[in-house]
């Protein structure tokens, strides 16, 4: 598969040189520092924060500090959603002030709340406006700004061609898009082909992105598009190495830090609780994490008892959680270094 080693070579971006083509999704509350910086950790190419209201962030609101601080990565890239000019403009000078490498703004969220505000994939339905927004970022800061968008609103309206190449007369550096429209929300099968039409329209490197989770599909779906790299979301739940083995895969070696024994596995999802304990503190952080413990248990431990689950799901005492997780994954053996249950 001529596409798969294509994935393995490093991409320009607007002056800023991407190791490879296979780049982990922003996901609001779930591709948060510890998330990132394993998923980076494994090889994937790029990673973006989460998206961060810029409204929000211009007015110092808690919690935006976290979504764009510097994890110390080589590339930080700060996803900006949000339909004031004013805002973007200077949610994308204090990301630069934080050191942000890339800017990108959110085009294709389809969450009502975003999307009921204009902002995110409700962008697509007004061009003129979008343009606007782009300008303000382009005009504020001097990294390379991207966008992410979906294919357009609704079947009728599939203008992600044009929006992509207005955006790169506007200078943007280069376009991710979701093959699927608004109004899909995430249903049915994201249409690979369609990205073709905007890999056509510009000359900027085009991303794809929509239900890729192997290198198949990630070879697929680079022959289907034309496009020159690959963005994977949900594929990551419960394995955070995904992007990275796929970029291994395609480049012939072997991805760092895959835990495939149960001891390496045990200490893998303790460390990932720790981690956001530590960034959250212990009262969000154990909340925050249930959902990718409920995912390592889907993902590599499926016969876990019913009360075992609930116990890890429920419980507010990361000593019993971390406890439990070792009797579930590594037959009660401790990891070897312990942080919570202390
Ligand atoms: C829980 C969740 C949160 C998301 N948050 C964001 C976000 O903050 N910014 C964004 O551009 N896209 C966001 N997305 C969309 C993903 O980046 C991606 O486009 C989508 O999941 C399709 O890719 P996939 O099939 O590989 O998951 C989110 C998706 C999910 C499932």
């Amino acid at each position: 598969m001529a596409e798969l080693t294509t994935l393995a070579s490093p991409l320009d971006v607007g002056g800023v040189k991407i190791r490879n083509r296979v780049f982990l999704a922003p996901m609001s509350g779930i591709t948060d520092e510890p998330f990132r910086q394993r998923a980076y950790g494994h090889g994937a190419g790029l990673v973006v924060s989460e998206m961060v209201a810029s409204g929000e962030l211009a007015k110092g609101r808690a919690g935006c500090d976290l979504r764009i601080r510097h994890s110390g990565l080589p590339v930080h890239m700060v996803q900006l959603a949000g339909r004031e000019a004013v805002h973007m403009a200077e949610g994308a000078r204090i990301a630069a002030g934080e050191s942000a490498d890339i800017i990108d703004i959110n085009m294709g969220c389809p969450a009502k709340k975003v999307t009921g505000g204009y902002a995110g994939s409700a962008l697509m339905r007004d061009l003129d406006h979008a343009l606007s927004l782009i300008e303000a970022v382009v005009g504020a800061v001097s990294v390379p700004v991207t966008v992410k968008m979906r294919l357009g609103w609704d079947e009728s309206a599939l203008n992600a061609p044009m929006l992509a190449r207005r955006a790169e007369q506007a200078g943007v550096s280069m376009v991710t898009v979701h093959g699927r429209t608004r109004c899909q929300f995430y249903q049915g099968k994201a249409d690979w082909r369609a990205i073709a039409r905007v890999k056509q329209a510009v000359s900027i490197p085009v991303v794809a992105n929509g239900d890729v989770g192997s290198p198949e599909e990630a070879a697929t779906i680079l022959e289907q598009s034309g496009a020159d790299a690959v963005m994977i979301g949900r594929a990551h739940y419960g394995a955070p190495w995904i992007a990275g083995s796929i970029a291994s895969i395609a480049g012939g070696v072997s991805a760092p830090g895959i835990p495939h024994a149960p001891q390496a596995l045990a200490d893998y999802v303790v460390s990932h609780y720790e981690d956001m304990l530590s960034l959250y503190g212990a009262e969000s952080g154990l909340r925050q994490a249930r959902k990718h413990l409920g995912w390592y248990l889907d993902r590599h431990a499926s016969d876990v008892s019913a009360e075992q689950r609930k116990a890890i799901l429920t419980s507010f005492k990361p000593g019993e959680v971390v406890a439990e997780l070792c009797r579930v994954f590594a037959d009660g053996a401790q990891p070897t270094s312990l942080r919570s249950a202390a």
